[in-house]
């Protein structure tokens, strides 16, 4: 008998683009541990991305965790994770206060983005204080340490339930 090779069904695709969500640092988070420890704490980006995925998996979602110095790749990965993610949690770092480009490709998205922050920016300098990624993100969590990734994590899933409930 041969064998018949069936190709996975689409709502398996569908299924898995459902749960993924894209984790996208900006700059200079490469150097947690040893940045500003008294602000920032004394984590790496590797513990984060490790309590990240650990966190993830509890609530069933597939973490993609990155980071890039460049404005430009966020603006990539943004773009790739509207293609292939339900969601981005994005702390875009200093680029959170500057950058017109990431505000415009998380509008340009269907995925549903959370801004997070591991300080309180609105307890630091007045030009932290301006997000423009802000309005065009469903939320923004700020000041938990890097609880506001997990945080950001227990907010998206129900969003994600809904939006996947109202497609149905
Ligand atoms: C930050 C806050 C930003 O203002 C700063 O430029 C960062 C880190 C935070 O996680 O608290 O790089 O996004």
């Amino acid at each position: 008998m041969p064998i018949i090779e069936v190709p996975a069904p689409g709502w398996r695709r569908e299924r898995s683009a459902l749960k993924t969500v894209f984790v996208l640092n900006g700059p200079n988070l490469n150097a947690l541990g040893k940045r500003e420890p008294g602000i920032y704490g004394g984590k790496t980006l590797a513990d984060i991305a490790d309590e990240c995925r650990q966190a993830g998996s509890k609530l069933g979602l597939e973490i993609d965790f990155r980071q890039s110095n460049h404005e430009g790749d966020l603006v990539d990965w943004i773009h790739e994770a509207g293609e292939k993610a339900a969601g981005i949690v994005i702390n875009a770092g200093a680029y959170t206060h500057t950058s017109v480009a990431l505000r415009d490709a998380i509008k340009g998205v269907d995925a549903l983005a959370i801004e997070v922050h591991i300080s309180n920016v609105h307890a630091r300098e007045e030009f932290r204080h301006h997000s423009y990624m802000a309005p065009v993100c469903v939320g923004v969590i700020c000041g938990f340490g890097v609880a506001s990734y997990e945080l950001a994590f227990d907010a998206i899933v129900p969003l994600l339930e809904k939006r996947a409930a109202k497609a149905a």
